[in-house]
C-alpha cells in the first residue's frame, strides 16, 4: 500500500503530501495517523525550518474525513466514534496549529470539509485560482469535527462561517481570501513556488522568533486576552538569553545584517 503521507525535505523546508489521489485524499485513520507521526519527525530535525503541506492530485487537496471508514466507528457508537474518528481529526488539526514552525498549506484543489478545517488550523495557506473549498459535513447530517466549528467562526466571522457550516455551500479561492482563510491566490502552475517563497521570506528570521511568535498567537487566540498577553510576555521572556535575540538586536544597532543560528 503507498504511504498516505510523502515527505520530501529540500533546502530546509519539508513539504508534506496528502497521497490518496484515487479517494480525492480523503483523510483516512492511518494518514491522521502518519501526518501525526512524521510531524513529531520534522519538529525535532533541526534542517527543516517550514513545512508546505499539499495533496498529491490535479484534483484535490483532500475531500475530508474519509467517510466509508468513520461511518464503521459512527456504527460501533458514539464512544468509538469519538475515540476513533473526532479525537484523532481534532489532535491533526491542533498539532498543525501548535506546531513551532511555520506550517503553510498549498491548497492545490479541493479543501472539502477536513481538508478546508487543515486549511483553517495551519499557519498560513495559498490556494490555487482552481481550489474549492465547502463546509459539507451537514450534508451527512453532522457538524464538523476536525475543529472546523471553532476556527472558521474566529477567522471569518460568526455570521460568514454560519453560512458556510449551515448551507455547505461551495466557495470559490477568492471567497476564502475575503475570509481570511489563505493568504494568497495564485495560478495553478505557481502554487508551490509562492508557498516556497512565503517559506523563505520567513527563514530569513529566527526560528526561535518564529516558534515563539506562532505559540503566542496561537495559544493567545484560544484564550481570553489578559491569558494572550501573559503568554506573550512569557514568550519573549524566553528568548531573552537566546543568542539570536541578542544578535538581532546588536545586528540592528551597528546596522549590519544578523547572522542567527537558532540558539
Ligand atoms: N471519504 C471517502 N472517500 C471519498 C471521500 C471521502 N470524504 N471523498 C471522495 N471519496 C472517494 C469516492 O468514494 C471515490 O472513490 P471510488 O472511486 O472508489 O468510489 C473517489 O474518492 C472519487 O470521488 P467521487 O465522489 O467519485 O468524485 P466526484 O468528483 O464525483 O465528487 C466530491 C467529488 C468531493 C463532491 C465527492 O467526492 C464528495 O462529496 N465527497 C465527500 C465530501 C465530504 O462530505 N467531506 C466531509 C467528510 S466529513
Amino acid at each position: 500500500m503507498a504511504d498516505t503521507v510523502l515527505c520530501t525535505v529540500d533546502d530546509g523546508i519539508a513539504t508534506l503530501t496528502l497521497n490518496r489521489p484515487d479517494k480525492l485524499n480523503a483523510i483516512n485513520y492511518d494518514m491522521a495517523d502518519t501526518l501525526l507521526a512524521l510531524l513529531d519527525r520534522l519538529e525535532t530535525d533541526d534542517v527543516v525550518r517550514a513545512v508546505i503541506l499539499t495533496g498529491a492530485s490535479d484534483a484535490a487537496f483532500s475531500a475530508g474525513g474519509d467517510i466509508h471508514e468513520f461511518s464503521q466507528s459512527v456504527a460501533l457508537g458514539a464512544n468509538a466514534a469519538v475515540r476513533d474518528f473526532v479525537r484523532r481529526g481534532q489532535a491533526m488539526t491542533a498539532r498543525l496549529e501548535a506546531f513551532p514552525k511555520p506550517v503553510i498549506a498549498a491548497v492545490n484543489g479541493l479543501a472539502f470539509g477536513g481538508g478546508c478545517e487543515i486549511a483553517e488550523a495551519v499557519h498560513l495557506a495559498v490556494a490555487s485560482e482552481k481550489a474549492i473549498f465547502a463546509k459539507p459535513e451537514i450534508n451527512l447530517g453532522m457538524p464538523p469535527t476536525f475543529g472546523g466549528t471553532q476556527r472558521l467562526s474566529r477567522l471569518a466571522g460568526r455570521k460568514r462561517a454560519l453560512e458556510l457550516l449551515l448551507t455547505a455551500d461551495r466557495f470559490s479561492a477568492s471567497r476564502a481570501l475575503d475570509m481570511g482563510l489563505v493568504n494568497a491566490v495564485v495560478p495553478d502552475e505557481d502554487l508551490m513556488a509562492c508557498a516556497r517563497t512565503l517559506a523563505a521570506r520567513i527563514m530569513r528570521h529566527s526560528p526561535l522568533a518564529a516558534a515563539s511568535i506562532i505559540t503566542a498567537v496561537t495559544r493567545g487566540l484560544n484564550m481570553g486576552v489578559a491569558e494572550g498577553l501573559l503568554t506573550e510576555s512569557e514568550q519573549f521572556a524566553k528568548l531573552v538569553p537566546t543568542h539570536d535575540l541578542r544578535e538581532g538586536l546588536d545586528a540592528w544597532i551597528a546596522r549590519r545584517r544578523p547572522h542567527y543560528t537558532g540558539a
